[in-house]
């Protein structure tokens, strides 16, 4: 298959490319300041113009969001927006804007997050993203058949516990390499309206 993979240069994208492309699918990466093609997802505006460049494709896959992380208190409207913008609005538009650029029976994989349902201090704008985008994976799925969408939810990484493990105290953390399989299920599986919980 060929598959546009937005972020791939990050943790989280650099092990869904090494797995996609080992299992022999074209990579065309994306990022903000790396890749085949260059596009900030948090500027819709530019998403057209990233779907022309790439061309055809029979997958879309997200492995990129930004949201603030701040205590409650300290949040200002411009840090949710921030979030809704970098990781909710981000993915709605890869889909709604690539329905006509990927393949019958293709797929969009997003990314969401334990925050969805785990909460965490200084995480309230990530749980609101994650929310939201998991609520719009099993709406949309009802209504872009034959193309599917599903949502990977993962907790905190093995490879992210150096950065960020405080944040997440007695929270187990995944291998990249369990996360990645999320990747691969709704990419080369059936099913759609899905969010694989990867905990
Ligand atoms: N790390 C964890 O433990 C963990 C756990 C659960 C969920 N997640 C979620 O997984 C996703 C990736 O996390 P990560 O730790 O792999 O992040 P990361 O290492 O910071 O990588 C993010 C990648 O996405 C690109 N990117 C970021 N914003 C973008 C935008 N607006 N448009 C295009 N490309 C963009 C970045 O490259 P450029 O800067 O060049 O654009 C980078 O390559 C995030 O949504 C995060 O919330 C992470």
């Amino acid at each position: 298959m060929k598959i546009l993979l937005i972020g791939a240069a990050g943790k989280l994208g650099a092990a869904v490319h090494q797995t996609l492309a080992a299992r022999g699918h074209q990579i065309v990466t994306v990022g903000r300041t790396s890749g085949d093609l260059r596009h900030d997802i948090a500027d819709p505006a530019g998403t057209a113009a990233l779907y022309e460049a790439a061309g055809p494709v029979d997958a879309v896959v997200s492995a990129a969001g930004d949201t603030p992380f701040k205590p409650l208190a300290q949040m200002a409207p411009g840090d949710y927006e921030a979030a809704f913008r970098g990781k909710v609005l981000s993915q709605v538009e890869l889909v709604r804007q690539g329905l006509d650029h990927v393949a019958e029976g293709g797929s969009f994989t997003l990314i969401s997050g334990v925050l969805a349902d785990e909460p965490i201090v200084a995480g309230s704008a990530a749980s609101l993203a994650n929310g939201a985008v998991e609520a719009y994976v099993r709406a949309a799925a009802i209504e872009i058949a034959p193309r599917r969408v599903n949502a990977v939810s993962p907790t905190i990484f093995t490879e992210s516990v150096a950065d960020y493990g405080p944040y997440f105290p007695g929270m187990e953390p995944v291998d990249l390499a369990r996360v990645v399989q999320a990747y691969v299920r709704s990419v080369e599986g059936a099913q759609t309206g899905q969010v694989y919980s990867v905990r």
